[in-house]
């Protein structure tokens, strides 16, 4: 019997969030595999084997559900979010290049989620209603010099901006640079969001001038996002809503 990988997308941790497509391939697996918080969201059951690993084994956990599938298994590979976006799906595909050709007969899915920028955007209102980018500001697996030019390039095609991965406990100094650069950079009072846990009980939603923003108000569960210059607010009693007008009338 020929075995089929998904790769799925948990969304941002609300049950709600979590499309019916991914929950199906959940509920049929045989085998669970991802990183150690995203496995804990998948409940156990008879016949369900769960794959807990560490945060820096993705290449050893895109082989393994690899050659569950190829054994003949149903196997999920979970992500929070989306998948594709800062995840899995990519790991999974460089195992694939770099594997036994006959992992390539493979059924491979790939089960869109709700990214975190989407969920925090929704949150706010719409300050991705006209042009952005995202940025993952982890230096990780790229130089920090990479990550300096392209907030540059970015502030000066004058994109609204979503960053994952701001702040963690390893390298807290990367967004007070990210931060002190877009400061200088756009040298304005922009509204910034910081939208920690979206969709889970710890849920906390801050907007701030840029020029007020400071390193503390992130860390690595909070989505940022930096509207254009065009981004606005409209202040009103139930909560201000932020949102990029989806026109430019002159550059
Ligand atoms: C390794 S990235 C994974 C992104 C994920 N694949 C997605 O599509 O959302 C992890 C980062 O996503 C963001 N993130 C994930 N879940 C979040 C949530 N519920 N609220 C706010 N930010 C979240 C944080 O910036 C976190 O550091």
């Amino acid at each position: 019997m020929s075995g089929i990988l998904s790769i799925a997308g948990l969304g941002p941790g609300g049950e709600a969030l979590i499309t019916p497509e991914v929950a199906a391939a959940l509920a049929e697996a045989t085998d669970v595999i991802g990183y150690i918080p995203y496995v804990a969201r998948v409940a156990p059951r008879e016949g369900l084997v769960l794959h807990p690993s560490d945060n820096r084994v993705e290449l050893d956990r895109a082989a393994l559900a690899l050659r569950l599938a190829a054994e003949g298994r149903r196997v999920v590979v979970v992500s929070s979010g989306d998948p594709g976006v800062f995840a899995m799906a990519a790991a999974v595909f460089e195992a694939l290049e770099a594997g036994p050709s006959h992992w390539r007969d493979l059924d491979i899915r790939v089960l869109p989620g709700i990214t975190a920028m989407l969920a925090a955007s929704a949150r706010a209102g719409a300050p991705l209603g006209h042009d952005f980018c995202a940025i993952n500001l982890s230096d990780n697996l790229k130089p920090w010099t990479l990550i300096e030019k392209r907030l540059r390039l970015a502030v000066e095609a004058d994109f609204a901006m979503a960053f994952y991965n701001p702040r963690s406990k390893s390298r807290p100094e990367g967004f007070t640079r990210a931060l002190a650069l877009l400061q200088e950079a756009c040298g304005d009072a922009r509204p910034m969001l910081f939208a920690r846990a979206v969709s889970t009980p710890e849920e906390e939603l801050r907007i701030v001038p840029l020029d007020r923003a400071t390193p503390d108000m992130a860390d690595m569960r909070t989505m940022v996002i930096l509207g254009s210059s065009q981004t606005r607010i409209i202040e009103r009693p139930g909560g201000a809503l932020l949102y990029t007008p989806r026109s430019v009338a002159c550059v």
